[in-house]
């Protein structure tokens, strides 16, 4: 976990009022705590840490596992980035990019239920003796990770590398590190850059504290 952004406990946020943000979802955001253009800055960071890591490794092929729902517009961004270092010619290196999906389930309301669904593994075959780059969203108690990892781990893949835009700061947390990180947070529950509360919310631009408002609103 290198070179984390590290967003501290008392930091306030950005006041709503100064972004884009659809008018009948105003009341249920209570601080932009990250504006999407620093998202994109961040993301170009990770995908040159990750290209030269994979280069050094001398990796010719890596499956680029999207982990679906949350993950999508990380995966998307992620994705553009690592093909532009990929193909600039001043790079020491290059590898094909084999885009992969999976989809897992736990999130309800604001809590993590018990049980975490994977769906979409029938052709995780194609992972055996690859590298894989597993892309997902946001990593808060490690569980939903360790068990996405057993279940990659019993199709033999070559190397598994694990990077997550957010991982939030839970005395929940079973201190699972990541080896890649964009944003460190305070124990909030965010919404937006796909970031759900019940499905609402994943096509806000930023990444927001939801409001209690929010959480009232939109309960299932
Ligand atoms: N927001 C949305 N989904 C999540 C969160 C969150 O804060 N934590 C874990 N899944
Ligand atoms: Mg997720």
């Amino acid at each position: 976990m290198k070179n984390c952004i590290h967003i501290p406990d008392d930091f306030a946020g950005f006041d709503p009022c100064g972004f884009c943000i659809p008018q009948p979802l105003a009341s249920s955001i209570h601080r932009v705590l990250i504006p999407h253009g620093m998202i994109k800055d961040r993301i170009k960071k990770l995908a040159d840490d990750i290209f030269k890591a994979l280069v050094e490794e001398e990796v010719e092929s890596v499956s680029l596992l999207c982990v679906l729902k949350g993950a999508y517009r990380f995966y998307a961004d992620l994705q553009e980035s690592l093909s532009a270092v990929n193909a600039n010619e001043s790079s020491k290196g290059h590898f094909h990019i084999i885009p992969e999906f999976i989809r897992l389930k736990s999130y309800e309301n604001t809590s993590s239920q018990g049980e975490v669904k994977i769906m979409g593994i029938d052709d995780l075959e194609k992972i055996r003796g690859k590298t894989v780059v597993v892309v997902e969203d946001i990593i808060d108690t490690g569980r939903t990770m360790r068990k996405l990892l057993s279940t990659l781990e019993s199709h033999q893949p070559k190397k598994v590398i694990v990077v997550c835009l957010l991982r939030k700061r839970t005395p929940l947390s079973d201190g699972y590190k990541p080896d890649f990180v964009g944003f460190e947070i305070p124990d909030r529950f965010v919404i937006g850059y796909a970031f759900d509360y019940n499905e609402y919310f994943r096509d806000l631009m930023p990444l927001c504290v939801i409001s209690e408002k929010g959480i009232e609103n939109f309960k299932e």
